[in-house]
């Protein structure tokens, strides 16, 4: 998959690739090119930003060589999806990362000063946030959706279950995970796990998932998939009875 980033800062994106990322990078499973609007500049300063029409303090990123920079891009690979990083945006999810990673190629727009001028949405595709609050630059933004794309390609992350299971993967929050040793400082990993029952470590998990969701984040128990059985535990959670794996 290829990812193209426009952003005066480059460096900031390369740093980066470290780790799984760049493991996936050296396997060519995934391509990343920074490209910095400042090329596509024609005075001596290579000037991308200047004063807001209107008046008001701070600098706004002109919108020319935005558009050269995309137009660049789109003539190289006429099939990549433009994205914005704003955020004014939809908030980023699991669901976006899916659907993003079944692409062939993302183009992301790295915003920088207090702003960018608002001519450039008519070139893209999308305008997507991380969250409601506001970063010094979109390359951070970036940085938190190309790591959640990635990591859903084939091949990327090692073993494909643990995405499968994980957070959010079916609507629901992560089981408590546990390794050695039984106990630490009087806190035991629950007895249910060291029983090499696999059926009651199933459904202790499924239960485990369930409450924690229920009692951190009710919110998404409304878009969740859930089974018969999940219904049966979340009464029981609800209930307080616990336990009834
Ligand atoms: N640029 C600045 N803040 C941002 C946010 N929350 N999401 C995406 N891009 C941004």
């Amino acid at each position: 998959m290829r990812f193209w980033v426009i952003t005066i800062f480059p460096e900031i994106v390369y740093a980066s690739m470290i780790s799984v990322l760049r493991k996936a990078i050296d396997r060519g499973l995934i391509d990343v090119k920074a490209i910095n609007p400042r090329d596509f500049t024609h005075d001596r300063h290579r000037t991308v930003d200047d004063e807001p029409y209107g008046g008001g303090s701070g600098m706004v990123m002109k919108v020319e060589p935005i558009v050269s920079a995309i137009n660049y891009v789109k003539e190289r690979d006429p099939e990549t999806r433009v994205i914005l990083l704003t955020p004014r945006g939809k908030v980023f999810n699991q669901n976006i990362a899916k659907e993003y990673s079944k692409l062939p190629s993302l183009t992301f727009i790295c915003g920088r000063y207090e702003g960018i001028d608002d001519r450039v949405s008519y070139f893209v595709d999308d305008e997507v946030s991380i969250g409601d609050f506001v970063l010094s630059g979109g390359e951070y933004a970036f940085l938190v959706i190309f790591d959640a794309v990635a990591r859903l390609i084939p091949g990327v992350v090692g073993d494909a279950d643990s995405i499968a299971e994980e957070s959010f993967s079916d609507g629901l929050l992560e089981y408590p995970q546990y390794t050695r040793p039984d106990y630490f400082m009087g806190y035991g990993v629950p007895e249910v796990l060291r029983s090499g029952n696999h059926e009651r470590i199933r459904r202790w998990r499924r239960f485990m998932r369930l409450k924690i969701t229920f009692e951190r984040r009710p919110d998404l128990l409304k878009n969740a998939k859930l089974t018969e059985e999940d219904r049966l535990f979340l009464e029981a959670v609800i209930r307080g009875r616990g336990y009834v794996y």
